[in-house]
């Protein structure tokens, strides 16, 4: 029941609203519009009809902001033209006045649309890679699009729909719009392209297919960190067999790799970088652990791959290490295949070979079977047939070039087996430059101050016998080895670090490249020295201070010469500086001051200025005071002294004696006049004496 009514009431309700305003309206205003309504491009052209189906009427016209008519009678069609329709807000009415005057209008509905001038996409707020994971909002700007609410904005990844945007704010006029899409994009996503279109839906009036402006594509590229691919990390081998570790991974950019074996039971250290996804090793002898790390600029990850040797029944001596400068790991062997070994039935001479690049090379493979089935040389250059009857095959290069040739002697015997035995072959080459150089500096150098020296070695082979030494004259100062391994001539800079001292001037730096290949090697062993680099040491200026005493009297009148001397490279200029006014001569480094006051010597070079201040203080000169103190008191004694002497005298004259004077003196009065009182111990006489005349 209840179902009924509500879908009675659903359905009713349009058709009576449509009866409402177009039934009423028809029967109340008698105008037809013919199309009905339209939809026009931005400046395009627009015809209406606007007709009437009363044949009684005062007139009839259109009212426009552009296209307008004049009110016409007689007529039962009025057309409404333009030919470039540019006003966005039009709004065209037909009308007719009917005889009894009332005026009834029908308003023209007409949309007007412009497609966007410009859609353009963006990154909003990053540019470059983007990181697999991160979130990042894409923008699609849209100039001058019209009407808004008509606009359908769709985002594609590649050929993908995504997202339809649309927007509810109506506008007539041209507007620019902003659409934004959140992406989070995945390793799979790399290279994509994101699209985004501008669309017109104008409805069933509207040009189709829809008028659309699509963006140019926007390339994306999504770096992520490495990651290993599945693989195995225990490789279990054979003793002497050669063995591939895969370390394959994944990772954008694409990841660096670097093998590295930490645990070396018998075998060299080694470490091949590039991007290398599996390790060869060839000739396995221990049990190792090799970690493999794969790095990009997002990230790195190590695995370790560990490399388990088996101990066969059977062992081959064929065992040779990268390492030669270790002669006893190359043939280690595991205690109990020793017995077999002096069963084994090849022998070669010399065991091993250390070969110049180029030079010749001959090795004589013999068999202490009597028995086979033939024997022979399996070898890039030089190889032989299999040769029967004979117990001594010989391997002969007149102009050994394979950098990585690895001859083998083998024999078949009767029972099937095929030992066989490579020959290690160490194939050398003297570098062909050898020149020493300060890095990121020319000129003289400043003493305290650190500089790299670089010695680059190019063309050089194997780099694992490489010994570069550094000399300063003929004093050695350090040696350089390398662990990286190269069967290839490779080019190498050895680096050494000085801080020179004023000493060092003029000492000349050399670096020798060494190549030590063992005990089968050249002896002594090949070198290539560079040119001596000589160094010029500059050093600030050093001033004399024993000739400079900080503080100087000099008295009124007795001018003092200061003597300022300094050392230094380059030589340093002297330079007085005191207060102008005083009164000195200066003569070089010599000065001569009159007055007290501070004087400052200066010392200055290219590196730097030294200076001393020598406090010149004045002493006043009492010596003449002294003197004419001590004149003065003779003057004064000596006269003491007449008066005294003229008393004593007058008193004899006269025949008066005291007693006290006798006994002073017992020699005539003249006497002790004559004699200055030599006898007596009267000291004012003594004094005196010699003064008075002074
Ligand atoms: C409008 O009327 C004119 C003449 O009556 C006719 O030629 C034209 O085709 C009509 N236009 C439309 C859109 O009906
Ligand atoms: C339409 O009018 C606009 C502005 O009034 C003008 O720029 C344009 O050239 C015109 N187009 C035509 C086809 O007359
Ligand atoms: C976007 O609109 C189109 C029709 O115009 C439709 O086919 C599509 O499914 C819509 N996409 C989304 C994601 O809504
Ligand atoms: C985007 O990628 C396409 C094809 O992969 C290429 O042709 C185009 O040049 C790229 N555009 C940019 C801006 O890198
Ligand atoms: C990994 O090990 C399994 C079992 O030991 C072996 O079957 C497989 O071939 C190995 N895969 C590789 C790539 O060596
Ligand atoms: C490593 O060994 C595998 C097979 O064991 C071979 O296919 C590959 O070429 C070798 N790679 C190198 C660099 O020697
Ligand atoms: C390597 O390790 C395995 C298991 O740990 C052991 O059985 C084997 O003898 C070892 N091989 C060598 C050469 O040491
Ligand atoms: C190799 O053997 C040949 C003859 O059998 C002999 O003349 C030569 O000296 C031997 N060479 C070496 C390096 O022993
Ligand atoms: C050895 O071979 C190299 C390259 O193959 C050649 O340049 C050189 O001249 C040869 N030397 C001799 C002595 O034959
Ligand atoms: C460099 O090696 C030589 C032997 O080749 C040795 O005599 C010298 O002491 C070493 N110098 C340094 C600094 O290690
Ligand atoms: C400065 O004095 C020293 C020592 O008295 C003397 O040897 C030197 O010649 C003098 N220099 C000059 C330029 O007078
Ligand atoms: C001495 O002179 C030097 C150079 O002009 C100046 O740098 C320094 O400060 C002076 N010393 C004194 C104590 O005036």
């Amino acid at each position: 029941m209840c179902e009924i009514i509500f879908s009675r009431i659903f359905l009713g309700f349009p058709v009576l609203l449509l009866w409402m305003s177009g039934g009423l309206a028809h029967a109340a205003c008698p105008l037809e519009l013919n199309p009905p309504r339209l939809v026009v491009r931005y400046g395009d052209s627009v015809s209406v009809n606007c007709s009437t189906s009363s044949t009684d009427h005062e007139g009839m016209g259109w009212e426009a902001t552009f296209g307008g008519t004049s009110l016409e009678q007689d007529v039962i069609v009025v057309t409404w033209t333009v030919k470039n329709l540019t006003d966005w807000t039009i709004q065209p009415k037909c009308y007719i006045t009917s005889k009894d005057g009332k005026q009834c209008l029908e308003t023209f509905p007409v949309i007007l649309y412009k497609t966007p001038d410009r859609v353009s996409i963006s990154v909003l707020n990053h540019s470059g890679p983007m990181v697999e994971g991160t979130q990042y909002q894409l923008q699609c700007d849209i100039q001058n699009i019209a009407p808004l609410q008509n606009l359908v904005v769709k985002w594609y990844k590649g050929n993908e729909p995504l997202d339809n945007v649309t927007y509810s704010h109506v506008s007539k006029r041209p507007v620019d719009v902003s659409a934004t899409l959140m992406i989070s994009p995945s390793r799979d996503d790399d290279g994509d392209q994101y699209r985004c279109r501008a669309e017109l839906d104008l409805g069933p009036e509207g040009p189709q297919p829809h008028p659309t402006v699509t963006s140019e594509p926007l390339n994306i590229t999504v770096h992520y960190a490495p990651e290993f691919l599945p693989g195995n990390d225990t490789v279990e081998v054979s003793a002497g067999s050669d063995v591939s570790l895969d370390c394959s991974a994944e990772g954008n950019p694409p990841p660096e790799l670097r093998w590295t074996n930490n645990i070396a039971e018998g075998n060299a250290n080694e470490t091949t970088v590039g991007r290398l996804r599996t390790l060869n090793i060839s000739r396995v002898t221990a049990n190792a652990t090799y970690n493999c790390t794969v790095t990009n600029r997002l990230g790195s990850i190590t695995k370790q791959i560990h490399v388990l040797v088996d101990v066969p029944p059977q062992q081959h001596p064929t065992m040779f290490s990268t390492a030669p400068s270790i002669p006893e790991t190359m043939t280690t062997l595991p205690g109990t295949a020793k017995p077999k070994l002096v069963t084994f039935p090849l022998e070669l001479n010399p065991p091993r070979v250390v070969v110049r690049y180029g030079d010749s090379v001959s090795v004589n493979c013999s068999t202490s079977s009597t028995d086979h089935d033939g024997m022979g040389w399996e070898a890039t250059f030089g190889g032989t047939s299999v040769e029967q009857d004979v117990n001594v095959v010989t391997w002969t290069v007149d102009n050994l070039t394979d950098w990585t040739i690895e001859p083998k002697c083998y024999i078949n015997l009767i029972d099937g087996k095929q030992p066989s035995i490579v020959l290690p072959v160490i194939l050398y080459k003297t570098p062909d430059r050898v020149s020493i150089s300060v890095l990121n500096h020319s000129g003289p150098m400043v003493e305290g101050t650190q500089y790299r020296l670089q010695c680059d070695i190019q063309n050089i082979a194997p780099l694992q016998n490489l010994v570069v030494k550094w000399y300063k004259g003929n004093e050695p100062l350090d040696n350089v080895t390398y662990s990286h391994v190269s069967k290839r001539p490779e080019d190498v800079s050895a680096t050494l670090m000085i801080s020179p001292s004023k000493d060092d001037n003029g000492t000349q730096y050399r670096c020798r490249a060494e190549l030590d290949l063992g005990p089968e090697g050249p002896q002594p062993h090949p070198t290539v020295t560079s040119e001596p680099l000589s160094i010029t040491v500059h050093y600030k200026p050093c001033i004399n201070a024993s000739g400079l005493p900080v503080r100087i009297p000099v008295f009124r009148g007795y001018p003092e010469e200061l003597v300022c001397e300094a050392e230094g490279y380059p030589q340093p200029r002297i330079k007085w500086v005191y207060d102008p006014a005083k009164h000195v001569r200066e003569a070089g480094g010599n000065l001569t001051v009159f007055e007290a006051g501070l004087y400052n010597c200066t010392a200055t070079n290219d590196v730097a200025t030294s200076f001393i201040v020598v406090e010149v203080v004045l002493n006043e000169d009492y010596l003449p005071l002294i003197a004419g103190f001590v004149a003065f008191m003779v003057v004064v004694i000596s006269v003491i002294f007449v008066v005294i002497y003229s008393i004593y005298y007058k008193n004899n004259k006269m025949g008066r004696y005291s007693l006290k004077k006798a006994k002073l003196s017992s020699t005539p009065n003249g006497n002790v006049a004559q004699n200055g009182g030599r006898d007596t111990p009267f000291p004012m006489t003594k004094l005196s004496q010699p003064n008075i005349y002074f």
